[in-house]
């Protein structure tokens, strides 16, 4: 499901018009939609009916206090990757004893925080750091408990930026010395082993990566389970959504299987998949997902400020830049453009639609056939609700973008626009 749509020729965020919205609040916005991501949430969940599961939500895709709390009230567990994610949890009202700490450089302070709070599980992804979690939770006269990250070594074939489960990715345990290091760990002061995790990459759009990593993995969980009574195994997330609607029953320029037709993967078939293969571990299974939850839930506004023609291109300048939705500059990312106001009949221009950054690189998309929008008008970048905001950053001395949450006819912001007061303040003219 996503909510937005065209109504009364005007778009949409469920009952709420986003022009209104635009004109009140001013651009760049960010606009979340509270009814889609409780329907992926629950359709997440009702899809793992029959299976002894968790969902914990990966905060780093939207870290909103608002979209926590709306995750909490579903009932959602929290996939962390830093002390200050486990702090938004807590704020969010989120319970830490259903979060799971991963990421490659914890540090002492993140480490005694998260045993403090008594979180469920350190997905720990070297013998380095399960032997530093050790030492910290002895320090502090408390148990850790820690799964270990396997790293399966199987293509994704995603992205190579957001690719992680690949013998060269920097994530994990190697799926060959994995059972050594559960040994040492096992033989480690203040160490409980709770799990098993992996997370091969993020924006896949085929059953078959995840397929292959949970056949190669779920014998090794079911044997941790036999020697040290580990309870849960998590398959991370990485479930990819329809970015550009002409590509679903195509493909991606940069998938590698380039013979192979697919359509891009459902949560119910993800689920169908996975499931049976799963359920013989007897373990209680963990998902994280991240994007699938909140990606096609948010868009954001910009508006349109020239025209500019070239000679070689029309470049249709807004006043939103890549610090403020970075996934094209960063991975080709692709997000449609729908203009607030709908299109009539008129026709379609290839023109690029670019930031006002001081950067090649900040474009939204280039040669894209678009409607007329004109300068003044504003217009939707669409499936902008993952790894967009939280993304976001103060180039170019640009505040941070408003964030507004709606739920049916009600719009509320759940951050206000970054002001260049509010920069300064936090900086201290030295000279
Ligand atoms: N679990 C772990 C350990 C992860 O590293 C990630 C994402 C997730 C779960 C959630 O993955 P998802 O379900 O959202 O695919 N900024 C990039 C994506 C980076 C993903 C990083 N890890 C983008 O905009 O495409």
């Amino acid at each position: 499901m996503h909510s937005f749509h065209y109504k009364n020729a005007s778009l949409h965020c469920e009952d709420v018009d986003l022009a209104a919205l635009a004109d009140e609040h001013g651009t760049p916005a960010y606009v979340y939609s509270a009814n889609t991501i409780r329907d992926h949430y629950r359709r997440l969940d009702q899809a793992l009916e029959g299976l002894d599961h968790g969902i914990e939500y990966a905060v780093k895709a939207n870290s909103n206090l608002s979209v926590l709390k709306l995750l909490v009230d579903e009932g959602s567990g929290f996939d962390i990757v830093s002390g200050g994610e486990l702090r938004r949890v807590i704020e969010a009202g989120g319970d830490p004893a259903k979060c799971t700490f991963a990421g490659v450089g914890k540090t002492r302070e993140e480490i005694q925080y998260a045993l403090k709070e008594e979180i469920y599980c350190f997905n720990a992804e070297s013998e380095e750091e399960v032997a530093f979690i050790s030492q910290v939770a002895s320090e502090m006269g408390v148990n850790a408990p820690v799964a270990f990250r396997v790293n399966p070594n199987v293509d994704a074939k995603t992205h190579k930026y957001i690719s992680t489960g690949k013998s060269e990715n920097k994530f994990g345990v190697d799926f060959e010395v994995i059972e050594e290091a559960y040994a040492r760990a096992a033989a480690l002061p203040n160490i409980t082993l709770r799990g098993l995790q992996m997370h091969i990459g993020s924006q896949l759009t085929s059953l078959q990566p995840f397929m292959e990593a949970v056949e190669k993995v779920s014998p090794l969980a079911t044997k941790l389970k036999e020697t040290y009574g580990i309870e849960f195994f998590s398959i991370g997330g990485g479930v990819g959504i329809v970015y550009d609607p002409a590509l679903a029953s195509g493909k991606p320029e940069w998938w590698a299987d380039q013979d192979e037709e697919q359509k891009p993967l459902t949560i119910e078939q993800y689920a169908a998949g996975v499931m049976p293969v799963l359920k013989q571990t007897g373990l209680k299974i963990l998902l994280e997902p991240g994007r699938y939850i909140v990606g096609n839930a948010g868009v954001m506004l910009t508006r349109c400020l020239y025209e500019k023609k070239g000679t070689a291109k029309t470049f249709r300048i807004v006043d939103a830049g890549m610090n403020d939705l970075i996934r094209p500059a960063l991975y080709e990312g692709h997000h449609d453009i729908a203009p607030l106001k709908e299109p009539g009949d008129t026709a379609v221009t290839a023109v690029d639609v670019v930031g006002p950054v001081c950067e090649t690189g900040d474009f939204f998309c280039q040669n894209r056939e678009l409607p007329d929008f004109a300068p003044g008008e504003a217009i939707a970048l669409l499936s902008a609700g993952a790894y967009g905001f939280v993304m976001a950053s103060n180039y170019n001395s640009r505040g941070l973008p408003v964030e507004i949450l709606v739920d049916g006819s009600v719009a509320k912001v759940v951050r206000p626009r970054q002001t260049m007061d509010d920069i300064l303040a936090s900086e201290i003219a030295a000279l």
